[in-house]
């Protein structure tokens, strides 16, 4: 890779549809979709962006775009129906062509192991709630990093393992749907467990390739500057981004925070098994008073997820992890906004507080990077309008417009603003 990668990062469920195809097995995402009142008007990722077939003219698009690198997500049902045992071929050769096709057209393809799509088949046996399942993750690392491996320079294990722990197991919110704060602790154990076998599983077949996680984290500020306020922003820092941090980094929990991880001998040496990069998923910044309470700022910018849009966030957030963690290298994995997007009678979708949004942040970027930062890369959520979980298709986060019903991609202004900016050679 040169040495700024930019690139647009998307995610199976999300974009590929096709969910009966070529023997893929059902995912807790389908069940989820499938339960009367979890996703916004019952909609579900069974046909999404139609990603599966149409992937050929989606490299051309993103060939167009001028992007070094794409981030996708392999789905494990694909690979493994059941999420054990059985390998099913069909679903291996789907990403071997699409890995295949992007090296082709010079896109350097950037894969996650997980984003959230688990066999329902491991669901039906505990899920991440059972310590067997982080084997079963290992396993089927394996199986993907024996086809793939000769040719993907760059892997990453999970995706977000605070929204898979604390949103599908505490909030109910994302599948599986469950509301226990001590399920959402073992689950997060769990996933970085796994994340750390995964690490030598993958180095062990491919020992030139860079492995890392991706991490959604947020920079906490204070409502004032009050000493209860101050506390109650340490410790929301602690359980959205130390909780994850520490384990990974320094081999530790952090010990302020009042929770209980399943923890046995050797775990926490297995989860800070070294890393090549850390990924970074970024959207908003938390404002906290006492409780720990979350406070909306009136007369902000928001998105169309009621999201802040505050830059300044980022660039703080990536300063400090570089200081704190010292992560050998740091990819932003994913970063963007979700606007109510209409496309005009000429045809053309204007998206100026998209725009705006990006080069607010990737300028933060650049300011994060300057202090010293060792950023590598920056990659826009997201390349398609996609499904976007429990909201369904209401969010629209693309930088290329999807008309669902036809399934005809119009780039937006914002596409055309960042091929520009990839064009200018500059780095952030
Ligand atoms: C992140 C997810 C991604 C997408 C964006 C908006 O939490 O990783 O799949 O839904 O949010």
């Amino acid at each position: 890779m040169n040495d700024f990668t930019w690139g647009v990062a998307t995610a199976a469920y999300q974009i590929e549809g096709a969910v009966d195809e070529d023997g893929r097995g059902e995912s807790i995402w389908d069940r989820f979709c499938a339960t009367p009142g979890k996703v916004r008007a019952g909609e579900s990722g069974a046909v999404a962006c139609d990603f599966y077939h149409r992937y050929p003219e989606d490299i051309a698009l993103m060939r167009e775009l001028g992007v070094g690198a794409f981030r996708f997500s392999i789905a494990w049902p694909r690979i493994l129906p059941t999420g054990r045992g059985a390998v099913n071929a069909a679903g291996l050769d789907f990403y071997d062509r699409l890995v295949d096709d992007l090296l082709a057209a010079d896109i350097v393809p950037f894969p996650t192991l997980y984003h959230w799509d688990l066999p329902q088949a491991l669901e039906d046996e505990g899920g991440w709630r059972a310590r067997s399942t982080a084997q079963a993750f290992v396993d089927y690392t394996q199986v993907v990093v024996e086809r793939l491996g000769d040719r993907i320079t760059h892997w990453t294990t999970h995706n977000e393992p605070w929204v898979i722990a604390f949103l599908g197991h505490e909030w109910g919110i994302h599948a599986p749907g469950h509301t226990s704060e001590q399920e959402a602790v073992d689950v997060a154990h769990h996933i970085l467990l796994s994340h750390g076998w995964a690490v030598d599983a993958i180095r062990a077949e491919a020992p030139d390739a860079q492995v890392g996680i991706v991490l959604n984290l947020e920079h906490v500020d204070p409502a004032t500057d009050s000493e209860a306020d101050r506390a109650a922003a340490w410790e929301m820092d602690g359980r959205a981004n130390r909780w994850f941090l520490d384990p990974l980094f320094r081999g530790a929990y952090p010990e302020d925070i009042a929770l209980s991880p399943p923890v046995q001998p050797g775990d926490l040496e297995a989860i800070s098994a070294p890393i090549d990069f850390l990924g970074v998923n970024n959207y908003f910044r938390f404002v906290v008073s006492d409780g720990p309470t979350v406070v909306e700022l009136p007369n902000v910018q928001r998105t169309s997820m009621g999201w802040e849009v505050h830059p300044d966030g980022l660039y703080k957030l990536l300063v400090r992890v570089a200081r704190d963690y010292e992560p050998a290298s740091i990819f932003i994995t994913e970063n963007g906004a979700a606007f109510e997007d209409v496309r005009g009678h000429d045809g053309r979708v204007r998206d100026p507080e998209r725009t705006e949004y990006l080069a607010t942040h990737i300028d933060a970027v650049r300011r994060a990077k300057e202090e010293g930062a060792p950023i590598d890369g920056y990659f826009v959520w997201s390349f398609l309008d996609n499904f976007e979980w429990a909201m369904g298709y209401s969010k629209r986060f693309g930088i290329v417009y999807v008309d669902y019903p036809t399934q005809e991609r119009v780039p937006k202004d914002s596409f055309y603003w960042y091929q520009q900016r990839i064009r200018s050679l500059q780095p952030a």
